[in-house]
């Protein structure tokens, strides 16, 4: 496993006019082998940070670090979501019955 560490991760969403601070510039580590969570109101950014995590989301700006290595930086994705040995469960299911 690997430490996570976050530093300045900040993700904001455009919603028509406004601006939505979804993950307003978090600095954190996550030490390897810690079972850890999240607890929040809805809303509050837990998926939007997680989608950061696992490289599902650009940042608006900060970084996202596994051990020292970048994941990803200011508006880029340095590691593909496929390259980071990260799973997710998804809250949502979309299931398509044919
Ligand atoms: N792709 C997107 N486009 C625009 N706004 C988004 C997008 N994803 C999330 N948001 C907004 O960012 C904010 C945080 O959403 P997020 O889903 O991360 O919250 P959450 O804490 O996981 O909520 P819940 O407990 O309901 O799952 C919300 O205001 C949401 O509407
Ligand atoms: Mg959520």
């Amino acid at each position: 496993m690997v430490t996570v560490r976050m530093e300045g991760l900040t993700k904001y969403f455009k919603k028509g006019k406004n601006i939505v601070k979804a993950v307003d510039h978090i600095t954190y580590k996550i030490s390897d082998g810690i079972a850890f969570g999240i607890l929040g109101p809805s809303g509050h950014g837990k998926t939007t940070l997680l989608r950061l995590i696992a490289g599902l989301e650009i940042p608006t700006d900060g970084y996202v670090y596994f051990d020292d290595e970048p994941m990803s930086a200011p508006g880029k994705i340095v590691v593909e979501p496929e390259r980071r040995n990260v799973a997710m469960v998804f809250q949502n299911w979309l299931c398509i019955l044919t």
